[in-house]
């Protein structure tokens, strides 16, 4: 068909068909350490194992900082070193279980704790570091967390909330300067008091590894717990749809503080022992493209904003640099539009495969693989071992060509364990009989293709980041001028969706540019940099339920000029 872009080799996955109808994940266990009698826990496999063997001299991080400046680390470096941090944690009386956050930016002390931590039987909470203090303070309440790894200056940033935060026992700093708290103590010293010779912790497939916070559509964030089980799907997914082989160098673009910078930032590409590149500073063009090419990435894993704005930058730009090694480009976290594919397959002669999944889902679950023809704007088939529908209420499969809920046989190996102290949220992904129902809408074409429609609730997506209106509504109603506010996702073409806010002002206070900005402000510092609103309009009032609920559906209709629906339960 025209437009449909076909395999140019196939890949590790030779056949999809074929894969689909034979494949079992028992056949994946005989890939890990624990088959043969080792310990059971990702960090080892991860990890440890590799330092048993040839790769330990091989180079398993690349961690550049903000200044570009790298330093590496053998896969036996890091095996010894994350083990002085799981050894030192023990020290300071972390058991396993215990939640331990990783606020820390993307540098080489981030893949030491997240290992030392899993190693020694903890779970694991890493936070974006443009997370604000009442994010971290939402988090860190919510999980009763018991030790944090940190940073100076997110230290610093964190001090007017540590007090409410009645479970942390210790905070460990990085770069640590000046007088410390006698409950804080430097990375460097949990280092020297830490055994390298530290055994990992020996863990059940049902006990939790990570914890990871994320949005919905009502409440404040909640805690994604992940198994240590979800290593089989992560691994073969990483060979199946990532298409990572010894010899490659990998860089996924996404943070560890989400999913995808975990799932296949981390552990994923480890598991295969691939090399992996770490990019501390913020997105720029021509530094992406640096990256690249200094490094010759072969496989590279990033996000629909990212590739827009790369295309933004323009033609000349791309053609500047020699993209010759990048082998494999994946994309994840929003819808990746057609005429993004179209670019890439001008300007670098490369297909970008559109990976499905969730924080929940813990790995990919509908993807494009190097064998299959690519369908631009199409999210692909699920992964062999997985059954995807679109389903109405009643849990039906729908006509192909027909929107419905996307939804998931439940049991996939990396599904997750449950949602932190909430059951009821965790069972709501399960109110139609037989299914795990995503959140999203989608059709699913004659050809098995699935097509993501639009989220089914007001989760917003804003340049890949999740986001729950919930969240900045509260933050927004914090500030001193704000009487009520009502968030929702607008359309945007470069970033997706920004986030716009409805507010009504409390007595007193003019609406004028400057508040806008003030209260802007507010939310970046309080909540995270990403989640202020872009657009601010004041208005009289907001449109709402007899029991008081903002209709944040209304909201968003009348802002996009489309038909506001059924308002019977619109008060007045
Ligand atoms: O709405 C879908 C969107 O991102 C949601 C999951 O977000 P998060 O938990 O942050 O995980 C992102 C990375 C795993 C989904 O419910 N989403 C994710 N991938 C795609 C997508 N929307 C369209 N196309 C995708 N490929």
């Amino acid at each position: 068909m025209e437009g449909y872009i076909p395999p140019t080799s196939a890949g590790n996955l030779q056949d999809y068909e074929v894969a689909s109808k034979e494949f079992t994940w028992a056949s994946v266990d005989k890939e890990f350490d624990w088959s043969k009698g080792s310990v059971y826990n990702v960090a080892y496999e991860a990890i440890d194992r590799h330092a048993l063997n040839w790769r330990k001299n091989k180079i398993a991080l690349y961690s550049i900082n903000a200044e570009r400046e790298v330093q590496k680390y053998t896969f036996g470096e890091l095996s010894r070193i994350s083990s002085r941090v799981a050894s030192g944690l023990t020290k300071l009386g972390a058991k396993k279980g215990d939640r331990i956050f990783v606020y820390l930016d993307r540098t080489s002390e981030l893949y030491m704790a997240m290992m030392g931590i899993v190693k020694m039987g903890g779970i694991a909470g890493p936070l974006f570091s443009a997370l604000g203090p009442e994010a971290v303070k939402d988090r860190a309440l919510d999980s009763g967390t018991n030790i944090i790894i940190t940073s100076q200056y997110l230290y610093e940033r964190l001090l007017p909330i540590l007090d409410d935060l009645a479970d942390l026992r210790k905070i460990v700093i990085v770069g640590a300067s000046g007088d410390m708290d006698e409950n804080c103590v430097s990375f460097d010293d949990l280092l020297e008091s830490g055994d390298p010779n530290f055994q990992a912790i020996n863990m059940a497939p049902t006990d939790p590894y990570i914890i990871h916070y994320t949005s919905g559509s009502t409440g404040k964030p909640k805690g994604v717990l992940l198994g240590h089980r979800a290593m089989v799907q992560q691994c073969i997914t990483s060979r199946w749809v990532l298409d990572l082989r010894e010899e490659d160098t990998y860089w996924c673009t996404a943070d560890p503080g989400w999913v995808t910078g975990t799932s296949y930032g981390i552990f994923g590409p480890w598991y295969l022992g691939t090399s992996i590149v770490s990019y501390e500073g913020r997105f720029d063009a021509r530094t992406w493209y640096d990256i690249l090419q200094r490094y010759g990435v072969t496989v590279w894993y990033t996000a629909p904003t990212a590739l827009r704005m790369l295309m933004r930058a323009g033609d000349d730009l791309v053609k500047e640099f020699d993209l010759e090694r990048v082998r494999h480009i994946c994309s994840v976290g929003e819808p990746l539009n057609a005429e993004v594919v179209r670019w890439a397959m001008r300007t670098m002669n490369r297909r970008i495969h559109d990976t499905w999944w969730q924080t929940e889902t813990g790995a990919h679950l509908i993807c494009n693989y190097p064998c299959m023809t690519i369908r631009p704007g199409s999210m692909g088939k699920p992964i062999p071992g997985v059954i995807a529908g679109v389903v109405d209420e009643e849990g039906n499969e729908v006509p192909p060509g027909t929107e419905g809920y996307l939804a998931l046989r439940p049991g996939w190996p990396s599904m997750m364990l449950g949602i932190y102290r909430n059951t009821p949220r965790f069972k709501e992904y399960f109110r139609i009989p037989g299914w795990y129902i995503a959140g999203d809408q989608a059709y699913r074409d004659e050809d098995g293709y699935f097509w993501f429609m639009g989220r089914a609730d007001d989760v917003i997506k804003t340049s890949g980041e999740r986001l729950g209106p919930f969240e900045v509504e509260s933050a927004l109603i914090e500030h001193s001028a704000v009487a009520e506010a009502g968030v929702i996702g607008k359309p945007d073409e470069l970033r997706g969706e920004i986030v716009k806010a409805f507010i009504t002002l409390r007595p007193g206070y003019k609406p004028t540019e400057e508040l806008k900005e003030d209260i802007t402000k507010f939310v970046k510092t309080r909540l995270a940099y990403y989640a202020y609103p872009r657009e601010i309009e004041f208005v009289e009032s907001l449109p709402k339920t007899r029991s008081g609920k903002i209709m944040r559906r209304v909201l968003k209709a009348k802002e996009l000029g489309q038909p506001l629906g059924d308002l019977s339960t619109l008060d007045d």
